[in-house]
């Protein structure tokens, strides 16, 4: 079987158009407030990113940019009052922060309505019970790629590699909402091949060249490469799948880059869309 390719890419573009037009459907502009901490390079082009679509989207975005020196305190009074501020409808805080901050207090500093990125407590309290919430970006991407290619997941073996709370978890508890009977492995799983060979759908978020190789795949599986590794050698991206190989046995594939990545942005705007009118409801 030669895999057919989601191409995340083109999805997130649509996804955009169709984010625009719901924009320009609405009272006021939404806005989205951006915090970044530090210099990591890595965050400030991931916040650069955020920003632009944003704009293009129709949506306000600033970033408030803090030095590394920043106490945790004076944080948690910016979180506070981007809370109160009934012009913000999303706030992010980019990760990771440095290791004098506590990250759990700041994040969940955040008022759970403007909590875009579905991180705080509140968010995975009401994903994990089915609830409607904020789910993060990257699960709640891969969920709307499964819709545009009518990817049926009911009763269907989903293999979930990676237990973290950004992605792993919420993409298990995505998964289990909509159906799917789910296996979570992780670093410490045994025999992982044996697990992963049964997959319908098999999802690897763990940040490690070539850990999928052919044989790790069932034939006609569907694969979902979240990891995105940076190759400095040969100035490239890898997953973790060996695409060439898998390619070749899976029904359907997401490339490195080009796949899961543009649609976590995409699915940002949406979430902030979907806090300002949360926050807008009559
Ligand atoms: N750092 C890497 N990914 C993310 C993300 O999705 N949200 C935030 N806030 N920080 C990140």
């Amino acid at each position: 079987m030669t895999a057919k390719l989601i191409d995340g890419k083109k999805l997130a573009e649509k996804v955009r158009q169709r984010l625009k037009i719901v924009v320009k459907s609405l009272k006021k502009k939404p806005k989205l407030v951006v915090v970044l901490v530090g210099d990591n390079p890595a965050s400030q082009i991931y916040v650069k990113n955020k920003q632009k679509y944003a704009l293009e989207v129709g949506i306000e975005s600033d970033v408030i940019r803090l030095d590394k020196t920043v106490e945790e305190k004076k944080l948690l009074k910016i979180i506070k009052k981007l809370n109160k501020d009934k012009k913000v409808n999303g706030i992010l805080v980019q990760l990771p922060l440095l290791s004098h901050i506590n990250e759990f207090d700041v994040i969940n500093a955040i008022s759970p309505q403007k909590d875009v990125d579905g991180f705080s407590v509140y968010n995975k309290g009401l994903l994990s019970i089915g609830k409607d919430a904020l789910v993060p970006c990257t699960p709640l991407g891969i969920m709307e790629m499964f819709k545009e290619y009518k990817i049926n997941l009911k009763g269907k073996l989903a293999v979930v590699v990676g237990r973290s709370n950004i992605v792993g978890k919420p993409m298990a508890q995505l998964l289990l909402n909509n159906d799917a009977t789910v296996i979570q492995c992780h670093s410490k799983t045994k025999n992982l091949s044996d697990i992963t060979s049964k997959a319908d759908i098999l999802i690897s978020a763990v940040g490690k060249k070539n850990l999928i190789t052919e044989k790790y795949v069932k034939d006609g599986a569907i694969v979902i490469d979240v990891a995105m590794i940076r190759d400095e050698k040969n100035k490239k991206w890898l997953g973790d799948v060996n695409f060439e190989k898998v390619s070749k046995k899976a029904s359907f594939i997401t490339p490195v880059p080009g796949g899961v990545g543009p649609m976590t942005i995409a699915m940002l705007l949406q979430n902030t869309i979907t806090a300002y009118k949360e926050q807008n409801k009559k």
